[in-house]
């Protein structure tokens, strides 16, 4: 299977593209008014699943189907109408239609279809592209990361020298559990990131600042990029990850366990839902030191 790495890599970009067009096209429509309403399709109100969603799935997964039977596929509303996951060492296709759902209603421009390929468990190919600010993100193991096909990642040549979490522009999200346990961790730990170091509060990072994009995806592809140092989400799912987690890794970034473990800082399991994502830098042990860092202030939520 590794041989055709590069014919998979090839085959969601190409894939990518077709969704990204269709996601485009249903935002240009309602924007000009002759597309159809939102119709929201889940219960919960900060979860939200739209026709567009749906359809884009539908797509790729009929596309991947024809081109690669004998391969597995896990996706984001496919496993919401009730599939099981089953993850094996056979080719694994993990997508994501849209992530950044909420962007995408509200047209906010950070939305994307994530195409991610696991070969023996081991995320291989991904292809982060958001088609409303015509950004395309891809790697395949090995092969490095590049924005457009073009433009080498990270941006920065060579990367910024990461100093300390205080010199940090620093992304994470709300998510989609909003109850009171969740978000008061959250907050603690923004609130931490923000705030000046005290005898009080020994670990405060005062980051240079915090921000949200509404995309997972996204926020893995701007630590790709450099222009993100740190990320750090809780809650998120395999699909929103499993592509842009190869991107930020041939970008010479690391993606670990979002957890308080300073032991562990080995390749993350995609599904463990929590993911902490640093930036490339000179070396890794200044990779290392801004993690244990961030380790400091990330709460314990199982
Ligand atoms: C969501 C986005 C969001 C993250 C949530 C995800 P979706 O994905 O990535 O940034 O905070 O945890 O579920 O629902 O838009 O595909």
């Amino acid at each position: 299977e590794q041989v055709r790495v590069q014919e998979y890599l090839d085959f969601a970009i190409s894939l990518a593209k077709e969704a990204g067009a269709i996601i485009k096209a249903a935002v240009d429509s309602r924007m000009a008014g002759t597309g159809s309403n939102i119709e929201l399709k889940k219960e919960n109100p900060t979860d939200l699943v739209t026709e567009t969603d749906k359809a884009v799935e539908e797509f790729i997964k009929e596309r991947l189907s024809r081109t690669y039977p004998e391969h597995k596929f896990i996706g984001e509303e496919t496993f919401a109408s009730g599939a099981k996951t089953e993850f094996t060492h056979e080719p694994t296709w993990i997508v994501d239609p849209i992530d950044g759902t909420t962007n995408f209603i509200h047209g906010y421009p950070f939305v994307a279809v994530s195409i991610g390929l696991t070969i023996n468990k081991v995320p291989t190919v991904g292809v982060v592209f958001n088609p409303l600010l015509n950004e395309l993100y891809s790697a395949a193991q090995g092969k490095g990361a590049y924005l457009n096909q073009t433009q080498r990642l990270p941006l920065f040549n060579p990367p910024q020298p990461l100093v300390d979490l205080s010199h940090c522009l620093i992304a994470t999200e709300a998510g989609s559990d909003r109850s009171k346990l969740v978000i008061d961790a959250k907050i603690a730990a923004i609130h931490d990131m923000l705030q000046k170091k005290s005898e009080a509060n020994p670990f405060a990072a005062e980051a240079h600042s915090v921000r949200t994009t509404g995309s997972a995806a996204l926020n893995l592809c701007n630590v790709a990029k450099g222009i993100i140092d740190v990320y750090w989400e809780v809650g998120c799912w395999e699909w929103d990850v499993a592509a842009a987690i190869v991107i930020v890794a041939e970008s010479g970034g690391l993606v670990l366990a979002g957890g308080n473990d300073k032991s562990d800082n080995e390749p993350v399991n995609i599904f463990c839902r929590k993911y902490l994502a640093i930036r490339a830098a000179r070396d890794r042990e200044s990779q290392v030191e801004i993690a244990n860092q961030m380790k400091d202030l990330i709460p314990t939520i199982e």
